[in-house]
């Protein structure tokens, strides 16, 4: 191909790949691909110079925002830029040579560099106006995000205002990255194994998808962190290193991206990386490399930036953790509940020092979107926890024999025929085994009911031997003694403890009993919800769907599949069945008579102190009610930072109004 042509061709490729990634917060591309096709186009500009256009995407960060997009754009204080992205240990020598002669620096004069990790989610800029967050925008292209405001408040570790007596800048930026930690990601993953909303891929893609989102509630029900690591625009006060930024972000309640540490070496900027790079699966979220900053302030504005980045920050990415290996062949696996999802089986492949057996393939809309098929030679990417993934197929590389995969027409285990929902394919017999030993396996578990020694293995032996044909059968295991110290590996001491455990689990507080059962989009959160509002099984069993729409975090489709759950009679069999057997969910406690019984709090602007949702429940531990709404019900506000038109409401009402150090001295006197 003649340069031109490749450049073109390149400059496409990554537009679409810049497109998909910010304007549908995921891309096809993986990031390592997506570099090298950024590294392969600067190298053959810089080679052509002629060819070089203001256009091209080495010369702008990011994507041209989508026209008549879901947000209000707004424009930034201060332009928000990228890194460089290095990966060769060379390259990022010439980096730090370069800043060193710019700055006149002879050989034996140090120069320190912060470094921090590169966090792998979301960039997000939050404007602070004398301590308060007035507004929190998204990259977009650096020039003008997205007004993701509503959103970014959700989010648990960012403070609505800043910590700390002040006196704070009159206007400041702050530049962070929103993240999902890989425990959230997994929890969430286990939360909705399958969702309308789609499978989520990996941690950054869901944050960018949830981010994207137009309901706050549902971001506020996903486990997003925010990481603070520079600052934009800032009015009315400086920071003379960026040591003593972070320092005083966190003294101003963000969380900021450890592990941390100062280099004074290339040596030492090397190890920091390799250390990270080694303890990357250890931290609790993904990063793909590490940042170094200059770290003086006034270095970096004598160094200055070019048009996509600043002279003084680089990022020093990781290798990228992909290995070539075979679909031996690909198997529909029956989830829970019923998900029919298809599983890659690949050849034994080491992988950043695991062995990868299976590639998750999602759903088969997808699969046939990869065109996976049996025989390929795939390239496979593992990113921290998560089930690797095939990232591309070597089509050339198929024999002529190769057929596309077809997604079964039958369930693979009980062979009743499948449904079809949204990308999903559905085995709607609740007696399947597969179902079956998903869902055992589901009850007994640690959120639910909390019975140890009934994990996949043991729960297959049942499901296998008949002993349990149906999750009721769990709590009638104690009849089948004998049968059970008859099963391979099942000692006298460890069946008397399970059937010990059983016994006391039969009576679960509601909202593990919820969980339990396996209601389809009812996970954890969703089913204290539930047994926060309805208190005992009986009435949510009748709940109309108004009655659940009002409770908080519920939308049409939980309403919808809890309403369904009930009304389904094989559903009502095995409730009927579990009572029966002795099992009987307790209400939840509505905590009458605690020292707060008959007050009915309201909370309004942020806390500083913990967030809203922690507020609510203390008080409600407390015996009190908290609502959202003011009303002349409510007997007490609690106003944080940035309070808003609830505040001028209840002033209106003549309601009794706390600052948030009256309401701790209500909690430390209740
Ligand atoms: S500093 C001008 N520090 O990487 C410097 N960025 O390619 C501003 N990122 O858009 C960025 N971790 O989303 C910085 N510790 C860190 C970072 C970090 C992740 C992201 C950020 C930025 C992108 C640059």
């Amino acid at each position: 191909m003649k340069p031109a042509d490749e450049i073109e061709d390149l400059r496409q490729r990554i537009r679409t790949a810049d497109d998909q990634y910010y304007n549908e917060g995921a891309s096809e591309l993986t990031d390592a691909q997506y570099d090298e096709m950024f590294v392969r186009l600067r190298a053959l500009e810089d080679q052509n110079p002629e060819l070089l256009t203001a256009e091209s995407p080495t010369q702008s960060v990011g994507a041209p925002l989508q026209r008549g997009g879901s947000f209000a754009t707004h424009e930034h204080l201060s332009q928000m830029g990228s890194l460089e992205s290095l990966m060769q240990p060379d390259d990022v020598e010439g980096f730090v040579a370069r800043a060193r002669k710019l700055l006149e620096l002879d050989e034996d004069d140090a120069l320190r560099w912060s470094c921090e990790p590169k966090l792998d989610g979301v960039s997000a800029n939050l404007l602070y106006e004398d301590g308060v967050l007035t507004r929190g925008l998204s990259r977009g292209d650096g020039q003008t995000g997205e007004d993701l405001t509503r959103n970014l408040r959700t989010i648990r570790n960012l403070p609505a205002k800043l910590a700390g007596d002040g006196p704070f800048p009159a206007k400041i930026e702050i530049r962070g990255e929103v993240i999902m930690s890989k425990r959230g990601f997994t929890a969430l993953q286990q939360r909705e194994e399958t969702s309308s909303e789609g499978t989520f891929r990996n941690a950054r893609n869901t944050v960018a998808g949830t981010l994207k989102l137009l309901d706050p509630r549902v971001v506020k029900r996903r486990p997003l962190d925010f990481l603070a690591f520079a600052v934009g625009h800032v009015e009315g006060a400086a920071y003379p290193t960026h040591t003593a930024l972070r320092e005083k972000l966190a003294s101003w309640g963000f969380a900021v991206a450890e592990p941390a540490a100062t280099a004074d070496s290339l040596a030492e900027l090397h190890a920091y990386h390799d250390e990270l790079e080694r303890r990357r699966d250890e931290l609790p979220y993904e990063m793909d490399g590490a940042v170094a900053k200059v770290d003086d302030a006034a270095l970096q504005q004598q160094l200055g930036r070019t048009s996509r980045t600043p002279r003084w920050a680089l990022a020093y990415k990781f290798k990228p953790r992909l290995a070539r290996s075979r679909v031996e062949h690909i198997d529909a696996q029956v989830g829970r509940t019923g998900a029919v999802t298809p599983v890659a089986h690949l050849a034994p492949t080491e992988l950043a020092g695991v062995t990868v057996r299976n590639a998750s393939l999602h759903n088969w809309a997808l699969l046939a979107e990869r065109d996976v098929r049996e025989g390929d030679v795939v390239e496979i990417q593992r990113a921290g926890d998560v089930i690797p993934e095939i990232v591309r197929v070597f089509e050339e590389e198929r024999g002529p024999e190769s057929t596309p995969a077809k997604p079964p027409a039958a369930c693979p285990i009980c062979v009743n025929p499948l449904q079809t929902e949204g990308k999903f394919l559905y085995c709607v017999n609740i007696d399947c085994a597969a179902q079956l030993v998903g869902r055992v396996v589901h009850l007994a578990s640690r959120r639910a009911f909390d019975i140890e020694g009934l994990g996949p293995k043991q729960v297959e032996q049942l499901v296998e031997a008949e002993i349990v044909r149906s999750v009721e059968d769990v709590f009638a295991l104690r009849s089948r003694e004998e049968q059970l110290l008859k099963l391979d590996r099942w000692g006298k001491r460890s069946t008397h403890n399970l059937l010990k455990q059983i016994d006391e689990r039969r009576e679960p507080a509601l909202a593990r009993f919820l969980n339990g059962v396996g209601i389809r989009h009812v996970g954890e959160t969703t089913a204290k919800d539930l047994a926060q509002h309805f208190s005992t099984l009986d009435r949510l069993r009748t709940a109309t769907n108004a009655e659940l729409l009002a409770v908080d975090g519920v939308g049409d489709e939980v309403a919808k599949a809890v309403l369904e759950f009930f009304a389904l009679e094989k559903n009502q069999q095995t409730l009927a069945a579990l009572h029966e057997a002795g099992v009987r969910p307790q209400a939840c406690e509505r905590t009458d008579g605690g020292p707060l019984t008959g007050r009915v709090f309201v909370f309004t602007g942020g806390l500083t102190t913990m967030s809203r949702d922690e507020a609510k429940e203390r008080v409600e531990a407390l015996g009190a009610k908290a609502v959202a709404g003011v009303s002349k019900k409510v007997t007490d506000v609690v106003a944080g930072g940035d309070a808003g038109s609830k505040l001028a409401k209840a002033e209106k009402l003549g309601l009794r109004i706390h600052t948030e150090d009256e309401f701790q001295e209500i909690l430390a006197q209740a």
